[in-house]
């Protein structure tokens, strides 16, 4: 946390840069950890630096009953204007995976790691830049209250980043992919890959490979809450 004192960092060592920037989310969490109060204290949430170039904090969607998280990385350039997670390209590929998964999205809760857009110019359009750890640690206790607000059965990371979020650095989505991992989140949970990681193939074959792969992992998540409830 940074000391403001009279209007200037209070403390000397981190304004030399000799500290890490230590904000974080959880100064923004309201008191009571609903679904509705957390979405909304979310749109004040100054806890890195990424609110200042994105139009709007986009936080998580879908029932608070729901039994499937799924955690993407952070928004995009659609999801930024409309204020909703995976509603632009990555969006609708994973509408598809899961539709042929056999999950209906609108029973899944789904969510970002980092709730900012993180871009930079190039030409006219905005390119997506990849969250720094510290942006993931910043923005991990929105998440963490997601969880605890929706407890979900199974929690699936889509990507690098959601899997540093929710399981820490040692989990790789290549090495831990489509394996049950240990994890107090939730009775079962897994990493896949990111649906934007399969949209940069450029490979018509490789990309079918690979999205035949996520879907895969879909199913065996879907699978194993299945027999959970039995
Ligand atoms: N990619 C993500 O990780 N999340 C989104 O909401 C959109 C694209
Ligand atoms: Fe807050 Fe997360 Fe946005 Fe950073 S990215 S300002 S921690 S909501």
């Amino acid at each position: 946390m940074r000391l403001w004192v009279g209007g200037r960092c209070g403390s000397y060592f981190h304004c030399l840069g000799y500290l890490p920037d230590m904000s974080s989310a959880a100064e923004y969490l309201p008191e009571k950890l609903s679904l509705k109060a957390l979405e909304e204290a979310s749109q004040g949430c100054r806890g890195c630096d990424l609110y200042k170039d994105a139009t709007q904090t986009v936080f998580g969607e879908g029932p608070k009953g729901a039994r499937l998280m799924l955690v993407g990385e952070q928004p995009g350039d659609k999801e930024d204007q409309e204020g909703e997670p995976f509603v632009g390209p990555a969006g609708r590929l994973l509408d598809r995976a899961l539709e042929e998964a056999g999950i209906d999205r609108r029973e899944a809760y789904v969510t970002n790691a980092v709730k900012h857009f993180k871009w930079k110019p190039r030409g006219n359009r905005r390119l997506h830049q990849t969250p720094r750890a510290g942006e993931i640690e910043a923005c991990k206790p929105w998440l963490q209250a997601e969880v605890q607000a929706v407890r979900p059965a199974a929690v699936l990371a889509m990507g690098a980043t959601a899997a540093r979020s929710l399981f820490g650095p040692k989990v790789k989505v290549t090495k831990d992919r489509g394996r049950p991992l240990d994890s107090p989140l939730a009775p079962l949970a897994a990493v896949t890959i990111h649906p934007s990681a399969i949209l940069r193939l450029r490979e018509h074959d490789e990309r079918e490979a690979e999205f035949a792969g996520f879907v895969a992992d879909l199913e065996a998540v879907g699978s194993a809450l299945r027999n959970a409830a039995r």
